[in-house]
């Protein structure tokens, strides 16, 4: 802090809801800054498990202002569900802001997104159905409508009009699926601006007053960088920008006002969705990694797939994002395992890569090569010290971090709050 990114340093779930909750006891603002419902975050309070998509982790402290920026794609329906969901367990949600700019996920996006899945077969992304990857299409293609619409009831209505005579051609001739109702968006989503007017507001300028009058802002990435648009591994990404470069846009204040970039890395690797994964392992190793890391999708409830880590992919990630830290997590999960292997290389046709290959081939065809670290065969999840651990799992993580260049100041070793071991401490 003051003003600190948070973000997936691998293809999501890393832990960033953790993380994110960690930091927010100290913070007075935490800011979505892409995506949208996609997320799953989780948070673990004592025996509380909270599960947030949309909204902030932040919104789990009372002193917290949770910001949705201009760069999310804010599904509305969505939004008053995890709302009431917060509500009945005790949390208040009333204080959370929504850039007026921010694009809205309509229901011929969530439509669209299924029936693209389905018409793309064997080459489909494995998406999460929530119109993500369709409403930024809209947003890009300027037929995207904005929560700042919602509030003038002429231009929504022609908005809406424009895009659903468009979508509907397009549901019907190729998608052979029924045309949606005009009347019927219009009624509902006109329908959320009352109750969204409370929460809607010019969150750059408020993000901007907070960090330049000295408070602490945490920026909070959803999905991770090896699923952004431009650096990962396209076209199995989301449709936004996790990485770094994607929060002062999606926020809308300078870089120059970014003092921190602490990248969430798990001691593993995993994926949801199809795509390249070199170091995915297809064996018992990788099904206990599963089983014992409770690898299964937050949002969707799919099966993760899982591998060992994968340093020539970090050392990316820390590249493309200039992380200034790494918090790495589910240590624990690694507990299991000896010999624990890291991959420092591929190979293929042979050549060696310890950059991230410039062609994405490379990343189906490569052999990783493993660097092999004993392991250290006891339960850690309840060491709350560094100088606890044992001395392999300390090597472990001193191996990690010399490879990757970026120091490791966090290590969580459980999902719980308590479970976290600050290394400057
Ligand atoms: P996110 O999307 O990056 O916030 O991560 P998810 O919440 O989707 O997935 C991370 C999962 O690992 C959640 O179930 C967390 O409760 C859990 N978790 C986080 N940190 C640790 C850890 O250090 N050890 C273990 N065993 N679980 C953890
Ligand atoms: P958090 O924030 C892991 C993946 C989907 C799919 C691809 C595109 O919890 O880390 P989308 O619905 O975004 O168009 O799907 O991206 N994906 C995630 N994978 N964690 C996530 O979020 C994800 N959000 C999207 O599985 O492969
Ligand atoms: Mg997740």
């Amino acid at each position: 802090m003051p003003a600190s990114v948070i973000l997936g340093a691998q293809w999501g779930d890393e832990g960033k809801g953790k993380i994110t909750d960690l930091l927010s006891e100290k913070a007075d603002i935490v800011v979505r800054y892409q995506g949208g419902n996609n997320a799953g975050h989780t948070i673990v309070i004592g025996d509380q498990k909270f599960a947030l998509s949309l909204i902030p982790s932040g919104v789990l402290y009372p002193t917290v202002t949770p910001v949705i920026g201009n760069g999310v794609v804010v599904d509305p329906r969505w939004f008053f569900e995890e709302k009431a969901a917060l509500t009945k367990r005790g949390i208040d949600p009333s204080k959370v802001k929504i850039s007026n700019n921010a694009h809205l996920i309509m229901p011929y996006h969530r439509k669209l997104d299924a029936v693209i899945e389905r018409y793309l077969g064997s080459a489909m992304i494995g998406t999460t159905k929530r119109g993500i990857g369709p409403a930024y299409t809209d947003k890009f293609s300027r037929v995207g409508i904005r929560i700042q619409d919602l509030f003038d009831e002429k231009i929504f209505l022609e908005k809406l009009d424009v895009a659903l005579k468009m979508k509907n051609k397009i549901l019907v001739k190729v998608y052979n699926q029924l045309p949606l109702d005009f009347e019927e968006i219009a009624e509902e989503y006109l329908g959320y601006a009352d109750r969204l007017a409370p929460h809607v507001t010019d969150t750059s300028l408020l993000v901007y007053d907070a960090i330049t009058s000295g408070k602490n802002v945490l920026f909070e990435g959803g999905q991770g960088t090896l699923l952004d648009i431009d650096h990962g591994t396209y076209p199995f990404v989301t449709s936004s920008n996790p990485t770094a470069g994607g929060a002062p846009v999606g926020i809308g204040v300078g870089p120059t006002l970014i003092d921190n970039v602490i990248g969430v890395t798990k001691a593993y690797i995993s994926r949801v969705g199809t795509g390249p994964f070199p170091t995915e392992l297809l064996d018992e190793t990788g099904d206990a990694m599963i089983d014992i890391g409770g690898e299964y999708g937050v949002v969707t409830g799919r099966r993760r797939r899982c591998g060992w880590l994968d340093m020539v992919a970090l050392r990316y990630s820390a590249r493309i994002n200039g992380l200034t830290e790494i918090a790495l997590t589910k240590l624990d999960v690694l507990s299991h395992f000896d010999p624990i292997k890291i991959a420092t290389a591929y190979t293929a046709n042979g050549e060696t890569y310890t950059e991230f290959p410039r062609q994405q081939r490379v990343l189906y065809e490569c052999e990783p090569q493993y660097e092999e670290l004993p392991g250290w065969n006891v339960d850690i999840s309840k060491v709350n010290r560094w100088e606890d651990l044992p001395a392999n799992a300390r090597a472990y993580v001193e191996r990690v971090e010399e490879l990757a260049g970026v120091p490791i100041r966090t290590v969580s070793v459980g999902p719980g709050r308590i479970a976290t071991l600050d290394r400057e401490a």
